[in-house]
């Protein structure tokens, strides 16, 4: 079994956040300073996973090279992945087969935002078991959103649903996915559902029905934020800000992941941070660098 890969889903026409998404990708809009996909981004490189996919629609795929290039700017390989029609997230495991060659991965859907302390030990432990499927469960006041998770009173989970107009609890799968490197077999043996794509609560089903499915809470102490409608993409962009400004310090900043990782040399964080000279981030990744 090789190294655990990265899977990043950024496809999808943002028609929700129409008509701003008309001409550029939901995944590359603002949250306050930075474009919405460092953050899941800077999940996958906070497990410590270098070897990242990136897929999006065949449109959008040139604007998210312009922004990330190859990765080597921070110590990653990027692979490039078009989607050609949104036929579902688990459609991402076909997608990416060649890519995962074997391996196991960690999923992040481009849109979702998580922010915690303790965040990095949480996906270390998902990423050291090796057999099965770990998902990550938060409570929402609306489940009828999201696919939701049900459990016993040990914290099994006994219930996957997408969508349900009666949800079981109150826990929403968050679109973080941790799975072993039979998801691709999985995805191929599942049918479309009703609206017609390959449902990754589906897939998910498949680990449950097993008993290899982990469902692991994420506590009152996060944030997992939308960014689905107008309203809480400001107010996504509003939270990051409130943080950032209060602490001095960056939510969702490859750059430092990457410091703080030893994947890039001072001297390239330098040259990264001279980039941005006219920007507070640039003076953020200066000050990285003064305190050493
Ligand atoms: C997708 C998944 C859903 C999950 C959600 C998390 O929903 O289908 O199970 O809870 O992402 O963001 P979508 O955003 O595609 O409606």
């Amino acid at each position: 079994m090789g190294a655990r890969k990265g899977i990043i889903m950024a496809g999808g026409t943002g028609s929700r956040l129409f008509p701003i998404t008309g001409a550029v990708s939901k995944q590359l809009m603002p949250i306050y300073d930075k474009p919405m996909i460092y953050f899941p981004l800077s999940v996958l490189m906070l497990t410590g996973i270098r070897e990242i996919a990136m897929i999006t629609t065949p449109e959008d795929q040139p604007q998210f090279r312009r922004l990330l290039g190859d990765g080597a700017q921070w110590g990653l390989s990027l692979t490039y992945i078009p989607q050609p029609s949104p036929d579902g997230l688990a459609q991402a495991y076909l997608l990416a087969e060649d890519f995962l060659d074997g391996a196991p991965s960690a999923m992040v859907l481009g849109d979702n935002i998580f922010f915690g302390h303790g965040l990095p030990e949480l996906l270390t432990a998902a990423d050291t078991k090796d057999a099965g499927g770990t998902v990550f469960g938060y409570r929402v006041s609306d489940p009828e959103r999201y696919g939701v998770v049900a459990m016993d009173a040990k914290g099994a989970a006994v219930d996957i649903v997408e969508k349900p107009a009666k949800p079981p609890s109150n826990y929403a799968v968050t679109g973080l996915y941790f799975l072993d490197a039979s998801a691709p077999d999985r995805a191929r043996a599942i049918t479309p559902s009703e609206r017609g794509e390959l449902e990754i609560t589906t897939l998910l089903q498949s680990y449950l029905h097993e008993g290899t499915l982990s469902v692991q809470q994420m506590g009152r102490g996060y944030a997992w934020l939308d960014t689905g409608t107008h309203g809480s993409l400001l107010d996504a962009g509003n939270f990051v800000r409130t943080l950032q400004s209060r602490q001095g310090l960056q939510a969702g900043c490859p750059e430092e992941i990457a410091f703080e990782q030893g994947w890039i040399s001072p001297e390239a964080l330098h040259a990264l941070a001279m980039r941005y000279a006219k920007t507070d981030y640039g003076t953020y990744l200066l000050g990285l660098l003064a305190e050493g």
